[in-house]
C-alpha cells in the first residue's frame, strides 16, 4: 500500500496540482483512462470548493483495501464556514456563490462511495472513494 498524499489546496493551481497527483496515483493503481478522468473530475470539484468556499484546506489520496479489493480514498478537509443543510448543498443546481452548483452532486455521482461531514462553524469534510474493478 502506498503512502497517503497530501495537497494542501488554496489556489487555482492547487486545483490542478490535486487533479494530476490523483490522476497519477488512480493510474499506477490500475485504473482506466474513463476511471482516471472520474475520479480527477471529482477531486476538482471537491479541491474547487476548497478555494470558493472554505478558502484553503487539503486534499488527502491514499490507496485502501477492503477484502481482496483495492480503492483509491480522497478527502478533503477543510476549517472553513462549514455547511447547514447538506442535503440541499448536493441537489444540483444549489449554489450560494451563484455558480453551476453541480459540483458536489457531480462529485458523488462520479465516485462509488460519498461521505459529506459538515456543520456551520465546524468546517467541511468530504470523503469519496472508487474500487478497482477486479
Ligand atoms: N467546502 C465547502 N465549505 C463550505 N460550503 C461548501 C463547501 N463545498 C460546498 N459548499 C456549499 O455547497 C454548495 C454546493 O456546492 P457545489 O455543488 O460544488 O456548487 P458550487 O460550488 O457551484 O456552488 C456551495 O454553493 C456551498 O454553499
Ligand atoms: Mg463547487
Amino acid at each position: 500500500m502506498g503512502d497517503e498524499k497530501v495537497v494542501q489546496v488554496k489556489s487555482e493551481y492547487d486545483i490542478v496540482v490535486a487533479r494530476s497527483v490523483v490522476r497519477a496515483i488512480a493510474k499506477d493503481m490500475g485504473f482506466g483512462l474513463v476511471d482516471q478522468t472520474r475520479i480527477a473530475t471529482a477531486v476538482s470539484e471537491l479541491a474547487r470548493n476548497i478555494v470558493m468556499h472554505a478558502g484553503e484546506g487539503v486534499i488527502l489520496v491514499r490507496e485502501i483495501l477492503k477484502g481482496e479489493t483495492w480503492g483509491i480514498e480522497i478527502l478533503a478537509i477543510d476549517n472553513g464556514p462549514g455547511i447547514s443543510d447538506i442535503k440541499l448543498a448536493l441537489s444540483d443546481g444549489y449554489s450560494t456563490k451563484g455558480s453551476l452548483g453541480v459540483g458536489l452532486g457531480g462529485a458523488k455521482r462520479l465516485m462509488d462511495e460519498f461521505e459529506m461531514e459538515s456543520a456551520p462553524g465546524q468546517g467541511t469534510t468530504i470523503r469519496v472513494r472508487k474500487w478497482l474493478p477486479k
